[in-house]
């Protein structure tokens, strides 16, 4: 293996701008204990322990083509080794010298946005964030902007009308620059070319810089856990209790965070986050923005993977429907080699792919549009926000002449896994798409799934929603008199998806 040493080095990163090295962590601990506990830095708090609550949002630096970028995470599902090379920012770096607020805590209390205060850290660093990049070009974000920011920050005494206002209002205030130079030159000194491995008590982190080193360490060892983001597995260390070792974290993978386009596809780079994959696939197909603006919150994107929705093969991950619907495919990857499949074929049963243990997925091929094709997805979950679906539906169709031609129909929630709904599918081939052979599908979708019932919903409710939306869907597409589908535009502004470097390949 060429770089992949064996010798233990500690992990180096940045804590609100000093230089500290930890060799006595074990590799699951969290970044949330590490600075409650040994940093004894109280501001971060923590709710839920599972990323959903935001009372423990912290701000991470990295270097990304040499420049530095800042994203919010939630510190109780980070593990620690994957600070390495990075900056860690906590809301006691926003004190300034003289000992005055920053003007976003001090907004904070202009506009009465805490009561209680437990959740405010979160807030505060949530809007720092936002603050520095508007901050840096002079700009000041919109509400959407602020709110989708906000998402994976629950507070259960303000209300949030005051932190939006808070927010809003918080440009008002006299500026305070974020220094990116120190930082980009700081986080420099603390890079290195090779792989990162750390030990502690026999447990392994390791962390390889090419694919090469990757599959070669996933041929020496099968059982390791390949670590992306941590927004699953996260919730395996803190809610189940499990242990993990060793770790294969592929973060720091330049190649696997690449996003390209050819002529024909989006290529995806399994490590890249959703937040960077959103972006991207935003620009060939917008019908997605709703579902990617409710994926998990701002923080769980930034860092969450789209290579890890997939990998993972949830029945009710949110991606997975609608890559099936648009025939997707996945690449897997080992020491002997890559195979490319249809994302559909991965998933055997539940939690069950057909994937090897020494191979990792290397990136999604999403089909580019093409003009004849009809895609919408609809995702229904309790809660609008930061929720995981109770049913989410992704249809794919093409229309001649008003007879259809080809339909592709996916579920997530109804099945053990992602499933397409076939039967359904083959009763609209060669029909009218009118209101007689919709209806005549959704009964024919009884066939198709037999749902469970649990705390999302129960078997009919699912049965029920799955077959209205494919009647939705009808609704927004049929030639006449066509529902407009507002989702398409609701979230137009709510992200900016001019910034993602998308490589262009001849
Ligand atoms: C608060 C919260 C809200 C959430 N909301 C949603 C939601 O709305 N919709 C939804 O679909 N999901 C949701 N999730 C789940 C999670 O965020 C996604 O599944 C995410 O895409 C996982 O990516 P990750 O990089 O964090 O994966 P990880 O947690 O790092 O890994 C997940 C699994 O995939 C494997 N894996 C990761 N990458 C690879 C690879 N390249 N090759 C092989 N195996 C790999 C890991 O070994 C592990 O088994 C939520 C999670 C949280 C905590
Ligand atoms: S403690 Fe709730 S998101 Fe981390
Ligand atoms: S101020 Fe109490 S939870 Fe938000």
């Amino acid at each position: 293996m060429n770089s992949c040493a064996n010798q233990t080095k500690p992990i180096q990163f940045l804590l609100n701008g000093e230089k500290v090295s930890v060799s006595n962590a074990d590799p699951t601990q969290s970044v949330l204990y590490y600075l409650r506990e040994n940093k004894k830095l109280m501001g971060t708090k923590e709710g839920c322990a599972e990323g959903d609550c935001g009372a423990c949002t912290v701000v991470i630096g990295e270097l990304v083509n040499n420049k530095p970028e800042l994203k919010t995470v939630n510190a109780c599902i980070q593990f620690l080794p994957t600070l390495d090379g990075k900056a860690l920012f906590t809301v006691e770096n926003l004190r300034q010298e003289d000992g005055s607020l920053h003007p976003v805590q001090q907004s904070m209390v202009d506009h009465n946005g805490s009561q209680c205060g437990f959740c405010t850290p979160g807030f505060i660093m949530s809007l720092w964030n936002v603050y520095n990049q508007y901050q840096a070009s002079n700009t000041q974000p919109d509400q959407n902007e602020i709110r989708s920011a906000l998402t994976g920050n629950l507070c259960r005494c303000t209300g949030y009308r005051p932190i939006l206002e808070a927010a809003q209002n918080m440009f008002d205030l006299p500026a305070v620059e974020f220094d990116s130079d120190t930082l980009r030159k700081d986080l420099a000194e603390i890079q290195h070319d090779d792989a990162l491995v750390y030990d502690y008590k026999g447990n392994t982190f390791f962390a390889p810089k090419n694919i090469q080193q990757l599959a070669e360490l996933k041929a020496q060892y099968p059982e390791a856990t390949i670590l992306a983001g941590g927004t699953d597995i996260g919730l395996w260390v803190n809610k189940q209790f499990r242990r993990l070792n060793p770790i294969i974290y592929i973060g720091e993978i330049a190649e696997l965070k690449e996003i390209a386009v050819n002529d024909n596809n989006l290529r995806i780079g399994a490590c890249a986050s959703l937040s960077n994959a959103y972006k991207a696939i935003s620009k060939y197909y917008p019908e997605m923005d709703e579902m990617w603006e409710r994926f998990a919150s701002r923080p769980i994107r930034n860092v969450g993977t789209l290579g890890g929705n997939v990998a993972n093969g949830s029945p009710i991950g949110d991606s997975m429907p609608a890559l099936i619907s648009l025939s997707a495919k996945v690449v897997l990857r080992s020491a002997k080699g890559s195979r490319t499949m249809l994302l559909e074929d991965l998933y055997l049963d539940y939690m069950k792919k057909d994937m090897r243990a020494d191979e990792v997925v290397e990136a999604i091929h999403l089909p580019l549009p093409i003009p004849e094709r009809v895609f919408r997805c609809y995702k229904l979950s309790k809660r609008y926000d930061s929720d995981i679906s109770a049913v989410f539906a992704a249809f794919s169709l093409v229309l001649k002449n008003d007879i259809v031609e080809s339909c592709l129909i996916t579920y997530g929630g109804m099945a053990a896994t992602p499933k397409r709904a076939t039967l359904s599918e083959q009763s609209l081939i060669g029909k009218t798409w009118n209101e007689s052979s919709v209806k005549n599908a959704m009964k024919i979708m009884e066939q198709d799934y037999a749902p469970m019932s649990d705390g999302r919903a129960s078997s009919d409710n699912r049965m029920q929603s799955a077959a209205n939306l494919l009647y939705r869907f009808y609704l927004e597409t049929r030639s006449e008199n066509p529902l407009s589908n507002e989702s398409l535009n609701v979230f137009a502004n709510s992200a900016d998806i001019s910034d993602i470097p998308v490589r262009v390949e001849s």
